[in-house]
């Protein structure tokens, strides 16, 4: 069947059997390697994808579900330019990167999360995490990169006011 949908901003038509799931339509029909796949049971986050807004697991999703949405996966969340976003920058540079299978779904749902809430506390990202399994960072990096880059974003966009007045009055 064909099944159209956008992705990652692109509106995108694909011819795959109807009982596949999302995760499989991603990875073996559009070579979006990104997205991972660990229990394949919806327990370990690996797979997550943003749908309509809302945060799947893409194992969970049959692919006829996403004709006529809206998702995003991991390749999606980088600049424009393809270079990496602030929150892949602060992954790094926080040390939140391990062996890195649990990292396209912690990225994914971690930019879900500050679409709906910018400034989250800690307890809110460990919350929002609850569904993404990790066995090897302990957590704790994965936590901070995502509070350092909610702070970062927060900075520049009180300040993007503020520069703005200023360029008027020169
Ligand atoms: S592979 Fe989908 S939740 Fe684990
Ligand atoms: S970095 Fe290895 S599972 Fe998370």
């Amino acid at each position: 069947m064909q099944i159209a949908f956008t992705l990652n901003g692109k509106p995108t038509t694909v011819d795959a059997p109807p009982y596949i799931t999302l995760l499989e339509l991603l990875r073996d029909y559009l070579d979006l390697t990104g997205t991972k796949e660990g229990c394949s049971i919806g327990e370990c986050g690996a797979c997550a994808v943003i749908m309509d807004g809302e945060l799947v697991n893409s194992c969970l999703v049959l692919a006829p579900q996403a004709h006529g949405s809206s998702v995003v996966t991991i390749e999606g969340l980088c600049n424009a330019d393809g270079s990496l976003s602030d929150l892949q920058e602060n992954f790094i540079a926080y040390g939140a990167v391990q062996c890195g299978i649990c990292i396209p779904g912690m990225i994914v749902a971690a930019e879900a999360l500050l679409a709906k809430h910018p400034n989250p506390s800690r307890e809110l990202i460990r919350w929002a995490l609850i569904g993404n399994l990790c066995r090897c960072t302990g957590y704790q990096q994965i936590v901070d990169a995502i509070e350092a880059t909610a702070q970062a974003r927060q900075r520049s966009a009180s300040l993007q006011p503020k520069l703005t007045e200023h360029a008027r009055t020169i």
